[in-house]
């Protein structure tokens, strides 16, 4: 890497591309920024001090909550309560969505939807880990509370969306739609420095990522394409690697950089499949298309899906443009749910 750039300088730049934006967006990822430094001080220190484990409640999803979840979600709220552009936010580990209720923070145009510790089962194992973000105008006037409506909106309304991946190092990737760009951490400084600038996801990948422990459960269309995965065929590049880490962003961001398929498909008891479209699909499928992929619920655009509830979810199939268009062609021509 010949220059060092900081994700702030880098921002600033691409602020002064668009002269009519007013910088508020900037505010947004400064308070992403914090909570993405804090998050990190304490997840490297899990093992050493009482962070792993339950914390002995459930979420509203039925989900039990990791220490971390909860340490993570009240972190990312906090960051953004003492940024007046943000005027509500809705988590996956909470409830219903939480209206900030500052003259302050209600002055605000956004609203911040996040999967504040995305990967919980990895917790406690020291495996990759990450933070969701998702930004959209508000609906609702300003200078009031925000309302349900404001949360609602489809992906292709978001104005800015990304990551934080605590993994062998810790990088935030995020897109406002000129493309995807990553920077990487450097804990000694507190820096994040430009890494990856304008990622791009191959349109062809070799790796399928998908929880194979539910393959009797899953339709007929996804269980055809996993065995065509497999099949040996040297002049297409088949069989494909198998990679599953259990956390999105993590099996994403792999994806991402080397080109492959991401799926978790509906399955028997679960007909809209696990993940969550407003914290989990929406904002990593608007950055799979700002780098070239290609984001479905096997049938439609994930982007143009209407919410109708906050913990909806969706069946999900995300990356290398052809390779969701392959499985899309598969559940086209084996309609078929599980057995
Ligand atoms: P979360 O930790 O935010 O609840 O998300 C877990 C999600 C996602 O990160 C991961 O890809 C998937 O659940 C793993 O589910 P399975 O264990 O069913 O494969
Ligand atoms: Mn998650
Ligand atoms: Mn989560």
């Amino acid at each position: 890497m010949s220059q060092l750039i900081t994700l702030d300088e880098f921002i600033i730049s691409k602020q002064a591309e668009h002269p009519e934006s007013t910088g508020e967006l900037n505010q947004i990822f400064a308070a992403i920024k914090l909570a993405a430094k804090v998050l990190n001080r304490e997840i490297n220190k899990a093992g050493l001090v009482d962070v792993i484990g339950s914390s002995g409640i459930e979420n509203v999803q039925g989900e039990q909550q990791q220490k971390l979840d909860v340490f993570a979600n009240d972190k990312v709220k906090a960051a953004l309560m003492a940024r007046g552009h943000v005027a509500g936010m809705a988590s996956e580990e909470e409830d219903s969505f939480v209206a900030f209720e500052d003259p302050y923070s209600q002055s605000g145009k956004y609203v911040v939807l996040t999967d504040p510790l995305d990967g919980s089962s990895n917790i406690d194992v020291n495996v990759s880990i990450g933070t969701i973000f998702s930004v959209y105008r508000r609906k609702s006037p300003l200078n009031s509370p925000v309302v349900l409506e404001d949360f609602l909106q489809p992906g292709n309304q978001q104005v800015a969306a990304g990551y934080v991946i605590f993994g062998s190092s810790t990088m935030l990737v995020y897109t406002t739609g000129s493309g995807v760009h990553g920077f990487t951490y450097d804990p000694s400084i507190g820096v994040f420095y430009l890494s990856h600038e304008n990622i791009r996801i191959p349109d062809q990948g070799q790796i399928y990522s998908v929880n194979e422990g539910n393959y009797l459960k899953f339709p007929q269309g996804v269980k055809r394409y996993l065995k065509y995965c497999q099949e040996i065929v040297p002049e297409e590049n088949r069989p494909y690697t198998s990679r599953y880490i259990g956390s999105l962003v993590a099996d994403f961001h792999r994806n991402l950089l080397k080109g492959g398929l991401y799926m978790y498909p509906s399955y028997a008891n679960a007909p809209n499949g696990k993940l969550r479209l407003l914290y989990e699909c929406n904002p990593l499928a608007w950055m799979a298309e700002q780098a070239g992929g290609k984001a479905t619920d096997g049938h439609q655009r994930i982007l143009d899906i209407e919410p109708t509830e906050l913990h909806q979810r969706v069946p999900y199939y995300i990356g290398s443009h052809n390779m969701v268009e392959k499985v899309e062609s598969f559940l086209q021509e084996f309609p078929g749910g599980a057995e």
